[in-house]
């Protein structure tokens, strides 16, 4: 593992560069530059895209709503096959913003990025695109930028894999309150469906040193709640010097005086420890939600899925969490009609369900990645069978949810308020620990603030409640 001062400063010098190219821009066209993240796939893209957008900030681009902008910038997703057709269809309408602007910079970034077969079809199809990095050298995006604007020319610049951690570039959040921190990055876990850790790259855990210290400027800042983020957070520590695991990590957080909500995400099952079970009781910063990935309930499609539990070694992990955390909220992923998965297997997940009682539930049809075991395995599904089994899984998985969700009515949570109500100016928003959200009465000052609210009504998935002054 490497921290990389020297690749920071560098980066930093093509920054000041920019800076006076924009300026230059800017008073030439006479007027200023502007500039369009659209970020798609997870949180870790969101944290990345808050990087993209920190870097355009301070080098003097303005952010506009609109993608018709000087530079535009697609943070892209592969998880499965739709976030990338979606990526190639708005593509065909920036070019035709492009033909009327010719200062328009047209980048792309992200997992898509990381695969041989996207770059091949983006060089014969796509040619008006300037400038194509990956997920392992999004620091270097400032000395890429200055290259494309130098050179005028097309720059491809993908990188295999990297052991590489450039700290403390430019940031900028989307909210004063909260932010997302990696943790960790890449995966080793290989699920035999998952292209992540082959776009990812390797599992790399940051310093807890180096977390720290970004919490902590953080919450000088104005942060009160802050999410972890790693796509396996209970490895975190592993290959590093120190003597620290995720629970460990959690606890010096939460010393930190300032801070006043952890939230941490993703947790894989074959690696939640009893110990951050316990420190996570023992917590009133630590959020009682945790979104535990099931994918299947079937023991034997687990063991296909490479996923390193069973159905009941799941279960008897849900009875230890809720024995200590009454109240927590779960909440989870399902793929339906992973190959050779029968009427019995997909039964199986039902019967999963129907016993946790998850809060709420991503589910996601199989999408088969080439490169990864499973889209060589027999046995594919067919649409209608997929279809039917994701319907049936959505309306249980629905159920049980509303029925977690109006237990809560008439008690009284603390609500962290994120903003003023996008439909009804008169109510704000906000998120209870538990990750639901709820609307109700109340002046916008107290954005960013932790308020006590009472739960009056339960609206299926959200809430509407009242506040205590
Ligand atoms: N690291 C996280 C998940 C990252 S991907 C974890 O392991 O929990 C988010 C979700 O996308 C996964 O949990 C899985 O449910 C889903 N997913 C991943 N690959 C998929 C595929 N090939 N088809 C359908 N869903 C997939
Ligand atoms: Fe993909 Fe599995 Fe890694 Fe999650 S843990 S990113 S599902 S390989
Ligand atoms: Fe997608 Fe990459 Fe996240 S593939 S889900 S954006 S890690």
């Amino acid at each position: 593992m490497n921290t990389n001062i020297e690749e920071t400063k560098r980066q930093y010098e093509y920054i000041d560069k920019l800076k006076s190219i924009v300026k230059d821009k800017s008073k030439k066209i006479g007027r200023e530059l502007t500039y369009n993240v659209t970020t798609f796939g997870c949180q870790m893209n969101a944290r990345d895209s808050e990087k993209l957008r920190g870097i355009l900030n301070t080098i003097g681009y303005i952010e506009s709503e609109d993608e018709n902008a000087d530079f535009v910038i697609y943070n892209t997703c592969t998880v499965r096959e739709n976030a990338n057709n979606k990526v190639y269809g708005r593509l065909g309408v920036l070019y035709s913003y492009k033909k009327k602007n010719p200062n328009m910079i047209i980048a792309l970034c992200g997992c898509m990025m990381q695969e041989d077969v996207v770059i091949q079809k983006i060089k014969e199809s796509y040619n008006f695109v300037d400038l194509i990095f990956g997920t392992h050298n999004i620091f270097k995006f400032p000395e890429l930028l200055y290259n494309v604007i130098d050179s005028n020319d097309q720059i491809i610049d993908i990188w295999e894999d990297t052991t590489q951690i450039v700290e403390k570039l430019p940031t900028s959040r989307k909210y004063s309150f909260k932010s997302g921190i990696n943790i960790m990055f890449g995966c080793n876990n290989f699920c035999s469906y998952c292209i992540v850790p082959y776009v990812r790259g390797r599992e790399r855990s940051r310093k807890p040193e180096e977390i720290i210290e970004e919490i902590k400027t953080l919450s000088e800042d104005g942060v009160k709640e802050i999410m972890l983020l790693g796509q396996n957070v209970n490895s975190y520590g592993k290959g590093l010097d120190e003597d620290i695991n995720f629970a460990k990590l959690l606890s010096e957080i939460n010393d930190i005086d300032s801070i006043k909500r952890i939230r941490f995400m993703t947790s894989h099952p074959k690696d939640l420890s009893d110990e951050l079970i316990d420190v996570m009781a023992s917590s009133d910063k630590i959020c009682d939600h945790l979104h535990l990935p099931l994918q299947s309930g079937s023991t034997e499609i687990l063991s296909k899925m490479n996923r390193h539990y069973t159905k009941e070694d799941y279960l008897s992990l849900v009875d230890r969490i809720r024995a200590k955390i009454t109240d927590i909220a779960l909440t989870t992923d399902i793929i339906v009609g992973f190959p050779g998965e029968t009427e019995e297997d997909f039964e199986e997940t039902l019967d999963v369900v129907r016993k946790v009682g998850f809060d709420s539930a991503f589910t996601f049809i199989y999408s088969k990645r080439t490169g990864t075991p499973a889209a060589s395995m027999e046995n594919q599904i067919s649409d209608d069978v997929i279809k039917d089994r994701f319907d049936r899984l959505l309306e249980l998985v629905q159920k049980m949810g509303r029925e977690r969700y109006d237990r809560r009515v008439g008690k009284t949570y603390d609500v962290l308020v994120e903003n003023v109500n996008e439909k009804d100016a008169s109510l704000l928003s906000g998120r209870m620990s538990n990750n639901a959200i709820v609307h109700f009465p109340g002046d916008e000052k107290l954005i960013g603030e932790i308020v006590n609210v009472s739960i009056k009504e339960c609206k299926g998935f959200y809430y509407i409640g009242e506040m205590y002054e």
